[in-house]
């Protein structure tokens, strides 16, 4: 079984809708993997996913309603197969508390591309987040085979 942590900065709009849709592809295919997300940093720890970013996975089939936000930790460079951070600045900050020897792949779910955070900016953006990780999603699943 393959465990896949996503993550972002809040925890809140874009890791979560990277986790709903592994989840709901996974489920649609029949594979097993596990999905998880979280954050670099703690202001949202507990709250549910931004309601731009619900509504607009929802449009998609996706609910992410019962998804709350956590911050990272160390222990997840162990528990996890896949890190995969969603910009630059989330992977230099996941780099920075990864402890020495863990076996986790950590990289940026894009490979090179930013999912650029949608948080300050129009409804658009959330939209983008999900074209860009769908995309990223489907090329995963075909990575691990899973
Ligand atoms: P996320 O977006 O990292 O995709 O969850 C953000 C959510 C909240 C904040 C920044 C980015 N914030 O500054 O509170």
């Amino acid at each position: 079984m393959t465990r896949v942590l996503f993550v972002c900065l809040g925890n809140i709009c874009r890791s979560p809708a990277a986790e709903g849709v592994l989840r709901a592809k996974a489920k649609a295919r029949g594979l097993s993997v596990i999905a998880d997300s979280a954050g670099t940093g703690g202001w949202h720890v507990g709250d549910p996913p931004d309601d731009r970013m619900r509504a607009a996975a929802l449009n998609r089939g996706y609910d992410l309603s019962a998804q709350r936000a956590r911050q990272v930790s160390k222990d997840d460079f162990e528990t996890f197969d896949y890190v995969l951070a969603m910009d630059a600045s989330n992977l230099s900050d996941l780099q920075a508390i990864a402890p020495p020897g863990h076996n986790a792949i950590v990289r940026k779910l894009l490979g090179t591309d930013d999912v650029p955070d949608p948080y300050y900016g129009g409804d658009d953006g959330f939209d983008h987040v999900l074209d860009l990780v769908e995309v990223a999603v489907d090329a995963l699943i075909a990575e691990v085979g899973c």
